[in-house]
C-alpha cells in the first residue's frame, strides 16, 4: 500500500523539468512491433504505464535495453507471433494499441479488452470501424478483441470517425502504416501526441501526413526500419505543475515544455489571475493574489483538455466567486469532487457539470486518488491546504507522473511517499 503524506500551505518555488509525454509513449511503444530494426527512443517517461507496456513487449520477445533512465533501445525484429499476456493487458488502457500493431505486423490480433481509469463507458467501436475500413474482420469474444486481416494483409481505407477519438486515431494510424495503399482518417483527433506518433512512425520510414489536422493520410509502406526518436514533453504533466503553482501560490519555471501545446491552459490560468511568461521551451508561472473565478468546458485539442479538468477544479475551489466546469468528453469524470469537498471545497455536481463556489481555504484530511488526474488534483489540493493530507491509492498517480515526489520536493513542497506492506490475508484452505 502506498500513500502520499503532504504538509500543505507552502508556496512552490524553483524549477521543474517536464518528462516525456505519457500518451505519446504508450502508443509509440506498441508501435515498435512494426519496426524491422532497433528503435532508440529518448525522453521515455519512467512511469508505471510505460513499465507495464515494456513488460508486455518483453513477454512477446522484444529485446529491450535501458541506456539511461529515459532512453530505451527496443528491437522487435525477432518477436514471435504471440499474444500479449491478458493479465498485463487488462491493467492498462493503452494496450489497445497492440490491436493495430499486431494486425499490422502479423495480420491478426487477439488482445484482452483494455482497463484504465473509470470514467464511465469507454468503447472502442471507432478503432474497430477503422480496422474494418482496412478490410479486417473484428469480433469481440469473451473479453477479447479478435481481429484478422485478409490473406493479402490490410488495405488502405477511408474512415470518418463518429467521435473525435485520440485512441482510435492513433490505433488506425498504427494499423495503416504497413497496409497496402492509402488510408484516410477523417475527423481525426489533433492532440500533440497524435503528431508525435506520426513523427515517430515517419522517422522509422512510414509515410504519414496531415497529423495535427482533422484529416490524416497514411500511405502504406513495405517495411519500417530502425531509427532514433525523442518523445515530446508531456502537456498534461506541465499543466499539472502550472495548476499547482496557481492553486498553491509561488513562482516556478516549468521547463522542457512546448509552450504552444500549453496555450489553452496558459490562457485559462491567466484569466484566473496567474502571471504566465512564455520562453522558447519553458513557462514561468507566478501567483500571489487570490485567483478569480472562471468557466471551463473540456474539448478535444486545441480545446481545454479533459485530463486537466480535476487540477483546474482545485484552482477554482480556491478562487473568488462561482466557477463552472462542463465535461464534454466523458460521461462521468467528477468522482473526485466528493474527496475535494471533504477537504472543505464547495462543489455541486450535476452529471456533466460541476458548480464550484470558491472557499478561503482547504484543510488537510485523508482522501483517495480516484484515478490518475483526480489523484494529481488531490496532491495539488493537499499542497494548498492547511495541515496534513494523506492520499491513498496513489498507484493511479504513479501510472502517469514521473518522480512526482522528487519534483515537488525540489519546489520546496513537504511531501513524502510511504510504502507499507499490504496486510496479510488469511490463506485459503484446500
Ligand atoms: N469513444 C467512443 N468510441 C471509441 C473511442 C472513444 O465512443 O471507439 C469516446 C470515448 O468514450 C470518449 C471520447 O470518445 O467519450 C474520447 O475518447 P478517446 O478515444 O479520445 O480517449 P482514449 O483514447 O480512450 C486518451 C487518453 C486519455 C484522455 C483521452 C482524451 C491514452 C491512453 N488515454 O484516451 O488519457 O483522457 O484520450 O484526451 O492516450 C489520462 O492521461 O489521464 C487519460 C485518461
Amino acid at each position: 500500500m502506498i500513500q502520499y503524506m503532504i504538509e500543505g500551505g507552502r508556496p512552490l518555488q524553483g524549477t521543474v523539468t517536464i518528462s516525456g509525454a505519457k500518451n505519446a509513449a504508450v502508443a509509440i511503444l506498441p508501435a515498435t512491433l512494426l519496426v524491422n530494426g532497433t528503435c532508440r527512443i529518448e525522453n521515455v517517461p519512467d512511469i508505471s504505464d510505460v513499465r507495464l507496456l515494456l513488460e508486455i513487449l518483453d513477454s512477446m520477445g522484444a529485446e529491450i535495453r535501458r541506456l539511461s533512465p529515459n532512453t530505451l533501445e527496443i528491437t522487435c525484429t525477432h518477436v514471435r507471433d504471440s499474444e500479449a499476456s491478458d493479465a498485463l493487458v487488462r491493467r492498462i488502457r493503452a494496450s489497445y494499441y497492440f490491436i493495430g500493431a499486431q494486425l499490422g505486423r502479423f495480420n491478426h490480433a487477439r488482445v484482452a479488452l483494455p482497463g484504465g481509469c473509470n470514467f464511465g463507458p469507454r468503447p472502442i467501436d471507432q478503432h474497430i470501424k477503422g480496422f474494418e475500413a482496412m478490410g479486417a474482420t473484428v469480433e469481440l469474444q469473451n473479453g477479447f478483441v479478435c481481429a484478422s486481416a485478409p490473406e493479402e494483409g490490410l488495405t488502405g481505407g477511408r474512415v470518418n470517425l463518429d467521435v473525435v477519438s485520440v485512441g482510435a486515431t492513433m490505433n488506425i494510424m498504427i494499423g495503416a502504416v504497413l497496409a497496402g495503399g492509402t488510408t484516410i482518417i477523417e475527423n481525426a483527433a489533433k492532440e500533440p501526441h497524435i503528431v508525435d506518433l506520426a513523427n515517430f512512425l515517419n522517422a522509422m520510414g512510414a509515410k504519414v501526413s496531415g497529423a495535427g489536422t482533422d484529416v490524416i493520410k497514411v500511405r502504406g509502406v513495405k517495411s519500417l526500419r530502425g531509427g532514433f526518436y525523442s518523445i515530446i514533453p508531456d502537456q498534461i504533466e506541465a499543466g499539472t505543475y502550472m495548476a499547482a503553482v496557481a492553486a498553491v501560490g509561488g513562482d516556478v519555471l516549468v521547463q522542457n515544455v512546448i509552450p504552444k501545446h500549453m496555450d489553452t491552459i496558459s490562457a485559462k490560468l491567466r484569466e484566473m489571475g496567474a502571471k504566465i511568461t512564455e520562453y522558447d521551451d519553458a513557462i514561468r508561472v507566478q501567483r500571489s493574489g487570490r485567483l478569480r473565478r472562471a468557466n471551463v468546458k473540456t474539448l478535444p485539442y486545441p480545446g481545454f483538455p479533459t485530463d486537466m479538468q480535476p487540477q483546474i477544479a482545485v484552482c477554482m475551489s480556491l478562487a473568488s466567486g462561482v466557477s463552472v466546469i462542463t465535461e464534454s468528453i466523458y460521461d462521468t469524470r467528477f468522482g473526485y469532487c466528493a474527496e475535494l469537498n471533504r477537504m472543505g471545497a464547495a462543489i455541486k455536481v450535476d452529471t456533466k457539470v460541476a458548480i464550484i463556489t470558491g472557499v478561503d481555504r482547504l484543510h488537510g484530511c485523508a482522501v483517495r486518488a480516484c484515478d490518475l488526474r483526480a489523484g494529481a488534483a488531490m496532491v495539488i489540493a493537499g499542497l494548498a491546504a492547511e495541515g496534513r493530507t494523506v492520499i491513498e491509492e496513489v498507484e493511479y498517480i504513479e501510472r502517469g507522473y514521473e518522480n512526482l515526489i522528487g519534483k515537488l520536493q525540489g519546489l520546496g513542497a513537504t511531501i513524502k511517499r510511504i510504502e507499507t506492506p499490504a496486510p496479510r490475508t488469511a490463506s485459503v484452505a484446500g
